[in-house]
């Protein structure tokens, strides 16, 4: 296995290209299973996530080719509605293939995909949104399986204990589409990778209003066609490059960002001190005196993701004074905490909360990746640390980020692979 090893200290400058969004490319291409008409789709990182959704394609029976930020896919021979555990376990969002085959093909069977690292995740609003379109459902040997004579839109409320769910949205309009009548989907997730998707959904001829937006409705059609479409830039990269500018004290423009996607981020560096040119799609972040610390809460869109509290937790650390950072999203995360500590942060966790209270510097240390977006944090240590830092189990970063090494090389760091 590979581990990642960086000696820190050296300022990023120059420019970086952003890639695809992971969370739009991997329900776009659950889409596909709406349709036997050939979808192209553009832009696609190259991730291990998005290739284990083209294996659950072709294990669906599509044909589905991947070349230079291409996917292509075609109808094969058969249909297959059975989702297997050994793909879906790899990766909880292929659970969104539910909504699709059951649209389609009016039945489905689905493995569940179990906890992760970041904490339980559960599927029930999922289940709760295809039951009210009138699927039954039921739950054996880790499998779910929906079947339906036909679907039946209805109006449907899908918020959770932690508010909206990203995936769970994604299904219920995957599947409410094909259905008869109109569907109302009350506490919609509103992220832009929900929006993406539903853009896509309606170049295949999907009748959706009010995407974007907590209530989205869609209007049952009775046939889709094959679209292309070009996936939207990744807000979570773009963030942690942002980031990568601030912890070297450096000076990165950000290229093909969507900087619409980003208020929250960009509100709470700039509090923090940052300095931040915004030019159409792209951003320059420079250092330009030390920042100051400040509390992240993080929240559904347009609130602060989750998926960057990792990063702005490394950026805390090594920023004078305290910052509290509450998780709302998965109260659990916080698995990078003990990694950074040892580098020499002073973090304390007390529930949802972490207090962080910033050193004077870190420093490089043998640490362990344990999701993806703690490893990129402890990327984003290395980089700032004195010393060399060595990045085990990075897979994870492999699954969510396209060339992060190039990248970083690019800009100046010392970063490279090494066999652990
Ligand atoms: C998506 C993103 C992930 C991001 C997350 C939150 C993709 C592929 N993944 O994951 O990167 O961290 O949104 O922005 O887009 N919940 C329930 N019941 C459910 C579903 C979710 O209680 O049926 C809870 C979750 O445990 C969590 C919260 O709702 O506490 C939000 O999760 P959700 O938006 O569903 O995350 P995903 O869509 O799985």
């Amino acid at each position: 296995m590979d581990k990642l090893s960086i000696e820190g200290g050296v300022r990023l400058e120059g420019e970086v290209c952003i890639s695809g969004a992971k969370n739009s490319v991997l329900p776009i291409l659950a889409a596909t299973l709406l349709t036997d008409d050939a979808c192209i789709i553009k832009g696609v990182p190259e991730l291990r996530d998005a290739n284990t959704m083209i294996k659950i394609l072709r294990s669906l029976g599509k044909n589905a080719e991947f070349e230079k930020g291409v996917v292509t896919v075609t109808a094969g021979k058969s249909n297959n509605f059975v989702a297997d555990y050994k793909l879906v376990s790899t990766m909880r969002a292929s659970f969104c293939v539910l909504g699709p085959l059951l649209g389609k093909l009016k039945k489905a069977k689905v493995s569940l995909p179990g906890g992760c690292v970041i904490g339980i995740r559960p599927v029930d609003l999922h289940l709760k949104g295809i039951r009210a379109l009138g699927a039954d459902i039921n739950i054996e040997s880790g499998y779910v399986t929906a079947k339906a004579t036909r679907l039946k839109g209805a109006h449907i409320y899908l918020g959770g204990v932690y508010g909206s769910s990203v995936l769970a949205t994604d299904n219920v309009m995957m599947a409410a589409i094909l259905a008869d009548g109109k569907t109302v989907i009350e506490c919609a997730a509103c992220e832009p990778e929900v929006v993406d998707l539903a853009e896509f959904l309606i170049k295949m001829g999907a009748k959706i209003k009010g995407h974007g937006t907590p209530v989205i409705e869609i209007e049952g059609v009775r046939h889709l066609h094959g679209a292309s479409h070009t996936i939207i830039p990744d807000r979570i990269e773009t963030a942690t490059f942002m980031i990568a500018s601030l912890i070297t004290q450096g000076n990165i423009t950000i290229k093909n960002a969507c900087v619409g996607h980003l208020g929250a981020v960009i509100d709470k560096l700039e509090e923090a001190g940052a300095s931040i040119s915004i030019t159409d799609n792209s951003l320059k972040v420079r250092f330009k005196k030390q920042l100051n610390a400040v509390n992240i809460t993080t929240l559904p869109y347009p609130g602060f993701p989750t998926d960057a509290q990792a990063q702005i937790m490394a950026l805390m650390s090594v920023t004078r004074g305290i910052s509290v950072i509450t998780e709302k999203i998965y109260p659990d995360r916080f698995m990078h905490v003990a990694e950074l500590n040892r580098m020499g942060a002073h973090i304390q966790r007390e529930g949802p909360h972490a207090i962080v209270d910033g050193v004077n510097g870190l420093s490089g240390a043998p640490v362990m990746a344990s999701d993806l977006r703690a490893s990129a944090c402890l990327v984003l240590a290395g980089l700032a640390a004195k010393g060399k830092t060595s990045i085990s189990r990075i897979y994870h970063l492999e699954r969510g980020y396209e060339n992060l090494e190039d990248k970083l090389q690019r800009l100046g760091a010392r970063i490279w692979r090494e066999k652990e």
